[in-house]
């Protein structure tokens, strides 16, 4: 009922259930007359369809009626045990999201010696071993795909994780962070400093950097411009910055793309970019053998043994 500001609301719905439960069989009761074995029956009421359909004044049967008060009775069973009444929980306490939890519980204890045994290795032993890298495949699938690709190729925002070049850092207890707590990427707008014009001469020079066409006469005052705005968080070689999230923009691997426009528009209007955190889904032991399997994409040690198997 967290949804509820109020608690009346609760009286609300239990007097809204139990009125209806009463209102069904207080139908039932006026209808009695029908229920009777002294009254007339087989008399035809007048309604006539398709020329020989023809009502009669029959009693419903007697199933059907011992059915519909079954139900009635069922239903302030129901009432009593489960929740459904408002605020109150119900004699057996039950609660869906309980049952969830027990389930969850249930699985843990069953998968527990599983993982003992990955517990002991290292990362790299654990981004080896064919059992973990296809446990490590299944929670990827389940639970990163839809953002970095069922490959972990990525997609323009969404970063590329098979191919050692990391925003926030590769070493498994950095991977193991940015799953656990997330991350957040942000390049401020410079729209309201840089006038159009010299972003896109920035832009040019930032293409240089990587080896892209760029014209010559705009790299000088397009490094000017990198040096004033952009070093603090890129580094004075461009090689980025981990521990801000600021990517290497020399080594030709792109967030977003390489072409001018894109990059201008990067540098007037910033990013804000987010990779959920993923602790409160995931239990340590899978968010280890994901680390482990996502360290593996692109540690050859990992891939090599799995190539050789
Ligand atoms: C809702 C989309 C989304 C989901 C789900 C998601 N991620 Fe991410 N992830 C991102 C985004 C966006 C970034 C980039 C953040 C940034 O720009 O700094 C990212 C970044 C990362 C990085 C850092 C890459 C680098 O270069 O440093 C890793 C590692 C990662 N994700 C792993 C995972 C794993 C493992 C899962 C599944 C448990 C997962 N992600 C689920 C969107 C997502
Ligand atoms: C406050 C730190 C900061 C400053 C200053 C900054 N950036 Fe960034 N930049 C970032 C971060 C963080 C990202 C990654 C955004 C994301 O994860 O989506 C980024 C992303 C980029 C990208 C996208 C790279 C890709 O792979 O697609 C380009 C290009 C870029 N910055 C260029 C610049 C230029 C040019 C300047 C100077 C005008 C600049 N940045 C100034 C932090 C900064």
């Amino acid at each position: 009922m967290s949804d509820f500001v109020s608690s009346s609301w609760g009286y609300y719905i239990a007097a809204v259930s139990i009125a209806g439960i009463i209102y069904c069989i207080w139908l039932l009761f006026t209808q009695r007359a029908w229920l009777g074995k002294n009254l007339p029956k087989g008399e035809e009421m007048g309604h006539v369809w398709d020329g020989n359909l023809t009502e009669l004044n029959n009693p419903v049967p007697r199933w059907w009626t011992v059915f519909y008060l079954g139900l009635c009775i069922f239903g302030f069973g129901y009432l009593i045990l489960y929740p459904g009444l408002g605020e109150f929980k119900g004699l057996l306490n039950y609660s869906s999201a309980e049952a969830v939890r027990e389930a969850q519980a249930e699985q843990a204890a069953r998968v527990a010696p599983l993982y003992a045994r990955f517990a002991s290795m290292d990362i790299a032993q654990v981004a080896a071993d064919p059992e973990a890298r296809q446990i490590g495949q299944r929670l990827f699938l389940n639970n990163c795909a839809q953002c970095h690709g069922s490959d972990a190729r990525g997609a323009p925002s969404f970063p590329n994780l098979a191919d050692g070049d990391w925003l926030h850092g590769g070493e498994p207890e950095q991977i193991m962070q940015t799953i656990t707590n997330g991350r957040v990427g942000i390049m401020p707008p410079w729209g309201a400093v840089i006038k159009p014009a010299e972003a896109s001469d920035i832009a040019q020079y930032v293409r240089s950097l990587s080896g892209l066409a760029a014209d010559p006469l705009r790299l000088v005052p397009g490094k000017r411009g990198y040096d004033s705005y952009c070093v603090a968080c890129h580094g004075a070689e461009a090689k980025g910055n981990t521990a801000l999230g600021a990517p290497n923009l020399t080594d030709g691997t792109w967030l977003y793309g390489s072409s001018e426009a894109t990059i201008v528009d990067i540098i007037l209007n910033g990013r804000h970019n987010e990779m959920p955190a993923q602790g409160h889904l995931l239990s340590p032991e899978q968010i280890r053998i994901l680390t482990a399997w996502v360290w593996g994409l692109s540690n050859s040690s990992g891939a090599t043994v799995s190539a050789n198997k």
